[in-house]
């Protein structure tokens, strides 16, 4: 039985005698092919689907490494800020460790379902007036202070637990694949990714891909060079204008010489519909941005024909209904009448 990351990868994770093995079965998540789409741009792509984690985003991968230690170093509190997916993911792996979870978020700016999350595993939430990255800066200065252990992903224990998504694409391809798009907000699982493609290649020699990052236009700081006071996009999950792992995502672009890029919230919007209608696989708002990239690199030729690309999708759709319903033309005939519903499906079919 698969038993989660804790036990899956103990040998390449800081997993100690007294490291508690708490898990929700996190990871082993799927690798999709997505027919359609690769068809259409003429290269091999694959949705590493992180969606399908239990609180449905690759956070649960740090997450679990994360409290764990805290829990082993004997933390009875964790505090995180977020746009989120971590405050959801912090919740639910505090509940499983038995200690307390403060979360601190945006307000109005997260995405329905997460919020949801949050209230539903118990966490005590904060929200303030300002964005995610005053959020950050507050959290970090009250962790120096006060008996609770920050497990945002300037905790280093983090990214160790999602470097372990670079070591199953590896062992699902068999190798790594010449491209690895993601989307780039804080700037954690860039880094991660690219930790764990090394790592695993120096044991297994599965090679090592190039990084393609995404930012969102309205919060691409590392793609202007300077930090975005106001950051604005749809994907609030990556509207962040001051990454924290800055330096770590510009390493692991050089050092795999690839690109961290800016997409537009037009671009985002249209990956995001077109992979669920056209490949069947619906993401959040911030996981489109990798496949916007990948679109727009494949137009501009800094993705060649016939590569193989693997697009992470971070988050699950069903976190953000919001902007399903707002970003997609709803098409829904009320009708009660049965011979009405009949005869509508029998002139659709017709067409078939
Ligand atoms: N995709 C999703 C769905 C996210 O929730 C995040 C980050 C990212 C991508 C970007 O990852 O920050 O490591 O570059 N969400 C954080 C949160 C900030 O609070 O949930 P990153």
């Amino acid at each position: 039985m698969y038993e989660g990351l804790l036990k899956q990868y103990k040998d390449y994770l800081p997993i100690t005698d007294k490291t508690p093995m708490i898990s929700l079965a996190e990871g082993n998540t799927p690798l999709i092919p997505l027919h359609n789409l690769s068809k259409e741009l003429g290269i091999t792509l694959y949705g590493k689907y992180e969606g399908l984690n239990p609180t449905g985003s690759f956070k649960d991968r740090g997450m679990v490494m994360a409290v764990a230690k805290a829990v082993e170093e004997g933390a009875k509190a964790i505090v995180c800020a977020s746009t989120g997916n971590t405050s959801a993911a912090a919740a639910a792996y505090a509940t499983r460790a038995g200690v307390k979870a403060y979360v601190v978020i945006p307000d109005g700016k997260i995405a329905m379902g997460k919020l949801a999350q949050a209230i539903v595993y118990g966490a005590d939430i904060i929200s303030i007036p300002g964005n995610f990255d005053e959020a950050l800066k507050a959290v970090r200065d009250i962790a120096k202070t006060e008996a609770v252990a920050l497990v945002n992903s300037v905790n280093p224990y983090r990214l160790e637990g999602q470097k372990t998504a670079a070591f199953e694409i590896c062992e699902q391809l068999g190798e790594a694949p010449d491209v690895l798009a993601i989307p780039v907000g804080n700037a954690g699982n860039i880094s991660a990714y690219w930790k764990g493609f090394k790592e695993w290649h120096e044991v297994k020699g599965t090679a090592l891909p190039r990084m393609h990052g995404f930012e969102a236009e309205g919060a691409a700081a590392i793609v202007r060079g300077e930090v975005v006071e106001q950051p604005e996009t749809v994907a609030t999950a990556i509207r962040i204008g001051n990454p924290a792992s800055w330096k770590l995502a510009e390493a692991a672009r050089d050092e795999s010489s690839g690109f961290i890029d800016a997409v537009t919230d037009e671009e985002i919007l249209n990956a995001y519909r077109k992979v669920a209608a056209q490949d069947g696989v619906f993401v959040e708002p911030g996981s489109a941005a990798s496949l916007a990239g990948v679109i727009q690199h494949v137009k501009s030729g800094k993705i060649k024909p016939g590569e193989t690309v693997v697009t992470v999708f971070t988050g699950n759709g069903l976190k953000d209904p919001d902007t399903a319903i707002h970003a997609t033309d709803v098409q829904i005939s009320k009708m009660s009448d049965l011979e009405e519903m009949r005869m509508h499906l029998r002139e659709g079919v017709a067409k078939l």
